[in-house]
Parts: structure tokens; sequence; C-alpha cells
């Protein structure tokens, strides 16, 4: 089926605000998660049941990778992804992985696992 945008400015933040200060992203802004460990996004999606190919739109300014954990209804989804720097803050790369979902609710949540938190996340299309 066609693939849905999902805007991180939308979803549920914790440990991370919404900004617009960097250009190039979509919808009305993006999430700069805070620099700490722990800090997350977490979209509610609707799919059937099945694995599907999930893209994170981000963007990493810095040199350094921020790796990222990503969950589905609490359960291990995809572990230690990495979001290598995209050359400037106004540089944004999708980054895809595929996750096993269920008929009805997901919530997909991705947690920044270093101390640098997670890169700047614009959306995730499902
Ligand atoms: C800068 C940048 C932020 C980014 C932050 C970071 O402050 O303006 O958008 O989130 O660096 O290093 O995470
Ligand atoms: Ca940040
Ligand atoms: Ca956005």
């Amino acid at each position: 089926s066609a693939a849905t945008d999902y805007q991180a400015e939308d979803a549920t933040i914790s440990q991370g605000v919404v900004e617009s200060n960097h250009a190039g992203y979509t919808g009305s802004g993006f999430v700069n998660y805070d620099n700490v460990a722990g800090g997350y996004i977490e979209w509610t999606v609707t799919a059937p049941a099945g694995p599907a190919d999930v893209s994170l739109r981000y963007a990493n300014g810095t040199a350094a990778t921020r790796p990222m954990d990503f969950t589905v209804n609490g359960q291990p989804g995809a572990v230690g992804i990495t979001f290598p720097g995209t050359g400037a803050w106004t540089t944004w790369k999708s980054k895809t992985v595929r996750l096993q979902l269920v008929a009805g609710t997901n919530k997909i949540r991705a947690r920044a696992t270093s101390a640098d938190g997670g890169p700047n996340a614009d959306k995730l299309t499902v």
C-alpha cells in the first residue's frame, strides 16, 4: 500500500523539543532530541500485520553517529540503528529499518541510546 508520512513534531515526545530553525524539514518543524540518552519520539501507526519498511528522515550536523533503538508496542524492533552525520543540520537523509508490525495500533518508538541524544528528526514514513 502507499506510504504514509507521520511528522515527528506531531508525535509523542519525551526529552526533546519541536523546533524549526534548520531549513529543509517537512511539515511544521522537526524534533530536536535533548542531548541525553533515553529521549524518544513515539508515533502511532495503524497498519496490517507483517514486516514494514519504516524510514526516519533526519539530520545530524555533527561528525559523530547517533544510534537509536526502535521498539513496537514496547517490544524490541531494531536495535543499534546508526544515524551518521549528514554534513549539516540543514541536510536531511533517510534511514530505513524493517519492523514487524501488528494488525491495528503500532506504537513505534525511536529512542536515543547515546549521551549525544538522537539526530534531529523530521518524519517517519511507513
Ligand atoms: C545544535 C543544533 C540542534 C541540534 C543540536 C545537537 O544545537 O542547532 O538542532 O539538535 O546541535 O547537537 O543535538
Ligand atoms: Ca539535539
Ligand atoms: Ca517534520
